[in-house]
């Protein structure tokens, strides 16, 4: 059986869900479904990441334990992958058991490497970024000095265990080289090769500057594993590394990280670098996607313009949303959210090219054929339909190389096609004098459909679900296995009362 492990980043539990979270869980979702369709075996992998310094203070500052605000606080985003409809496998969370026992292994064959030494680090910290700061990274107001985002450093000096990353410089690069579909998209490529040739310094892995988080094993001075170790490595936790036994490493082999693009050197760099160390070869694939604005600004805290990814599912609905972040950008690129923009694209491509179409066929085969198919479509010869029925093959390297919107476009030429052709066959007109030629209109119409509603499972799951709902196919014949001309509607097929698909909206 053909396999593939997908996974989104484990999301920081003392922020609330916005589009980012939203928007790579998405991504996920139509890679996982489209798959599944295709009767490969999934897992599906998201979560929350929920050790650190800024768990600790905020914890701290609701004067709660850390574990019982993070059990709080994580329910936001199970709750956000169900508002999603998600289809994940698996959610896991850092401070489950089977992560630590993982942490704690990956710690343990890094030492028996001889991959990881004691030493120790100065430098400008910020507890916001959990990381530490070049001077000139940053900028300096009245002696206190910032990063690009506004939080403030203070100069840290403390005791850390390294990871010999400047060793592994040569061996990514050809790493690189060798791999060069590792790194999507190419530009993203090309960032990191140069960031990796200007030179890589041992990787500071341990802080003893707060508590909440994984201690480093067998040792006696406080030092906690850093928090990008322990978020990292979830990845493995759910293919059960700690276990020996267990360790699905066929699904390793096939593992896909989609990422936002500002957490691309944790993922394209210093995850290869210690899976290399660790005996484990890299990822298959680390797809970077873009960020989204707000109405042509950058999302940031100060701004207080966060994107509610639940409301906007209440305001316009699941598959709106959906298709939106999809289609409006290509994958990989920087994008921006508005209301308008969202509505257009809701009310042109899915209010009239698709819903329209949809209703207005069915109706007038409610109308004038009983509500069930009236042909067969076996012996007709339309070219429409037949371009239908090569769809799938069409979409599936886009699918795999993660340009949504390409396969977008190309199904929306097919529904393009679909209205110029009712359009052309007048089957309003024809059905006063040709009614064979009007059932052959309706039956490549209708037929058209039943793949429109399966090839759009993965992109829009509530509408495709209606629309072979409507069209009475039943749920075992809903994966694309029956996206051919065999199981095509059959005459005589009774249809359900068509329901609205997609409402329109008032700019
Ligand atoms: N916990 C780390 C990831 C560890 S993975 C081993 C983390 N979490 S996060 O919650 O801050 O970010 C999660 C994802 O949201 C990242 O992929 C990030 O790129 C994405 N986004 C955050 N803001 C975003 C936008 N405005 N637009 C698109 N995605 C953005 O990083």
């Amino acid at each position: 059986m053909k396999i593939k492990y997908v996974t989104t980043p484990i999301y920081y539990v003392n922020d609330l869900p916005h589009i980012g979270h939203a928007y790579t869980s998405i991504i996920c979702d139509i890679y996982a479904r489209f798959f599944k369709l295709k009767n490969y075996d999934i897992i599906f992998l998201t979560g929350t990441d929920e050790h650190g310094q800024k768990v600790e203070n905020a914890a701290k500052n609701k004067g709660i334990e850390p574990l019982t605000f993070v059990n709080s606080v994580s329910k936001n985003f199970v709750d956000l992958t169900k508002n999603l409809n998600i289809t994940n496998t698996d959610f896991i969370r850092t401070t489950e058991l089977r992560h630590r026992k993982t942490v704690e292994k990956v710690w343990k064959k890094l030492i028996e490497k001889d991959e990881i030494y004691l030493g120790s680090y100065e430098g400008w910290y910020s507890v916001k970024d959990e990381s530490f700061f070049q001077e000139k990274e940053l900028k300096e107001k009245n002696g206190i000095f910032f990063t690009d985002d506004g939080s403030k450093v203070d100069w840290l000096k403390e005791e850390s265990y390294f990871f010999k990353l400047s060793k592994w410089e040569n061996k990514l690069l050809n790493y690189y080289e060798n791999n060069p579909n590792f790194i999507q998209p190419k530009s993203r490529r090309n960032e990191v090769i140069s960031f990796v040739k200007s030179g890589l310094n041992d990787l500071s892995i341990s802080r003893t500057s707060f508590k909440w988080g994984i201690s480093v094993p067998e040792q006696t001075n406080n030092h906690i594993i850093y928090v990008w170790i322990d978020a990292l490595t979830n990845y493995l936790s759910a293919i059960q590394y700690f276990d020996d036994n267990e360790f699905k490493e066929n699904f390793w082999q096939e593992v896909v990280h989609v990422i936002g693009k500002d957490i691309l050197k944790f993922h394209a760099v210093y995850w290869p670098a210690i899976l290399m160390a660790l005996g484990i070869s890299p990822p298959k694939k680390i797809f970077a996607h873009g960020w989204w604005t707000n109405e042509g600004k950058k999302i940031s805290k100060s701004l207080n313009n966060s994107i509610d990814p639940n409301k906007v599912i209440s305001t316009y609905g699941l598959d709106q949303f959906r298709y939106f972040v999809t289609k409006e950008i290509t994958l990989g690129q920087d994008g921006d959210f508005s209301e308008k923009s969202l509505i257009n694209r809701s009310n042109s491509d899915l209010s009239n090219s698709l819903g329209n179409l949809i209703q207005r066929t069915l109706k007038f085969v409610e109308k004038h054929y009983e509500n069930a198919m009236p042909i067969g479509v076996d012996s007709i010869k339309c070219e429409i339909l037949e371009s239908g029925y090569k769809l799938l093959d069409e979409i599936e390297s886009n699918i795999e190389n993660f340009e949504f919107h390409k396969a977008l476009e190309k199904i929306w030429k097919f529904i393009a096609d679909l209205n110029q052709f009712i359009d052309e066959k007048e089957p309003w007109r024809t059905v006063k004098e040709n009614k064979l030629e009007t059932a052959e209109t309706l039956g490549v119409l209708l037929e058209s459909f039943r793949l429109l509603g399966l090839i759009l499972q993965p992109f829009i799951p509530c509408a495709s679900e209606k629309i072979l709902n409507i069209l009475n196919i039943k749920d075992n014949l809903r994966n694309f296995d029956y996206f051919n001309k065999e199981y095509s509607i059959k005459k005589d097929t009774y249809f359900n009362k068509i329901e609205q698909l997609f409402p329109r909206f008032n700019v």
